[in-house]
């Protein structure tokens, strides 16, 4: 198994960065493809907690080859700062390489991307606010600034004061903002060019290589699938792909180098931002679940909110990716309750749904028809072997295999890497 694509089957934060960092352990190169530093991956490995937004997991591995791929969108000051605080804990990135093709994220996406949402006031999207929307917007429209646009540095200032006059129109007359400060963005963004440099590579003629070579790659993932712009809760979701169909694109491979997709899915539903959650939990057992799961984003600090497994969404993230194998994660948290639901349909107005709805209004007005299963002790973090879980865990665990038709090939009972259960071979 060459290529594995680990997708959010859910509204994001499904765990994937403690997925991905196990998966790493078994990789050559690791690989992200789509969106920035509004993605947040909590690695915790030797009693340390990692937080990484733009650097995949694999950094932590020294002999792992790790890429930004083309379809990302870079903000080169976080990136720094990311290279900053592994170097500081003794992590190299000597590893770490930069698609030529990517695109670059600078202080005016940031900007917009904060006035943006103040004035959709209560529609807001509720956006990490890193620029990212903004960022896509400029490529969409072909005014966009690529990484392998830093190699000549006077063609590359001309490019970002251009842009800064388009941008601080806008900021001063669509917003009534002050504009951006051009001398300090040139300044920050010129510190940043001489230390990614080095790193900048056809990461596309990389990974081809590689794959063709035998070696393994993971593709990790970042967002989830409802958070995707054509398949998710569209308007709130991010500006990209994170589906596996963006993984080909933001990578520059082919579908069919890709072997397997394994969809990455808490043992219950969780969302950050706005828009419609069939199964949120309003009550005690919504705030248990976010105290017992530490419920809050890694990029933003935001309480998540917080409801039972979702089985419509985990069917259609299993269409839309086609998922071959799905990893459940926090199925600790979901411990200690006296009973559990899944949500295996919606009721919308006293018609029955099993399939995802694209409108939201009609997603507003799907009420979840649960099927109550027996819960289990809290305490299953020690537990490495899936034979070994109570009854009552391993019965939920079959029952999504069932609903979803799809194996369930590792669950995780704990934030560090050794709090796995591997059901087979996924890599
Ligand atoms: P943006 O990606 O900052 O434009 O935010 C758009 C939506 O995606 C918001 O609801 C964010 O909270 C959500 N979002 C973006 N990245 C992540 C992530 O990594 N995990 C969870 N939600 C995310």
């Amino acid at each position: 198994m060459a290529a594995l694509v680990l997708v959010g089957a859910q509204w994001g934060d499904e765990g994937k960065g403690k997925i991905t960092d196990f998966a790493s352990s078994r990789a050559d190169m690791v690989v992200r493809s789509m969106g920035g530093n509004n993605a947040g991956h909590t690695v915790e490995t030797g009693g340390v907690c990692y937080k990484l937004h733009l650097i995949p997991s694999g950094i932590l591995y020294p002999e792992k080859q790790n890429i930004l791929g083309n379809g990302m969108v870079i903000d080169p000051v976080a990136l720094v700062g990311e290279m900053d605080y592994l170097q500081k804990q003794g992590i190299s990135v000597d590893n770490l390489f930069i698609s030529d093709r990517a695109h670059l994220v600078f202080a005016y996406h940031r900007e917009l991307d904060g006035l943006s949402e103040e004035a959709r006031g209560a529609g807001d999207i509720g956006t990490t606010k890193k620029g990212i929307g903004p960022a896509y917007m400029d490529k969409m429209e072909r005014i966009g600034i690529r990484v392998c646009d830093m190699t000549d540095r006077d063609a590359f200032s001309a490019l970002i004061k251009r842009n800064i006059a388009i941008k601080n129109t806008l900021l001063t007359e669509l917003y009534g903002h002050v504009p951006v400060d051009e001398e300090a963005l040139l300044a920050e963004v010129m510190a940043a060019r001489e230390r990614l440099l080095p790193h900048v590579a056809d990461t596309s003629a990389m990974i081809n290589t590689a794959i063709r070579a035998g070696r393994k790659v993971l593709f990790e993932g970042a967002q989830g699938t409802l958070l995707d712009i054509d398949l998710g809760t569209y308007p709130y979701v991010t500006s990209s792909y994170p589906t596996a169909g963006g993984v080909t694109i933001g990578s520059g491979v082919g579908p069919t180098a890709i072997d397997r997709v394994m969809g990455v899915a808490k043992a219950y539903t969780t969302r950050v931002g706005k828009g419609p959650f069939p199964t949120e939990l309003h009550d005690e057992t919504g705030q248990a679940i976010r105290d017992k799961g530490h419920e809050y984003g890694t990029t933003t600090g935001r309480p998540r909110r917080c409801g039972w497994l979702d089985g419509v969404i985990l069917r259609y993230a299993a269409r839309v990716n086609g998922i071959t194998g799905l990893c459940l994660t926090r199925l600790d948290t979901l411990g200690g309750f006296d009973t559990v639901k899944v949500c295996t349909a919606y009721d919308m107005e006293g018609i029955s749904v099993t399939d995802f709805p694209a409108r939201l209004k009609d997603l507003a007005k799907c009420a979840p028809v649960y099927t109550e299963l027996k819960g289990w002790t809290s305490d299953i973090s020690h537990i490495r072997d899936f034979d070994g879980l109570p009854r009552e865990a391993k019965e939920y665990v079959a029952f999504i295999e069932e609903m979803t038709g799809i194996p369930v090939d590792m669950v995780s009972v704990g934030a560090g890497r050794e709090e796995t259960i591997l059901r087979g071979d996924i890599f």
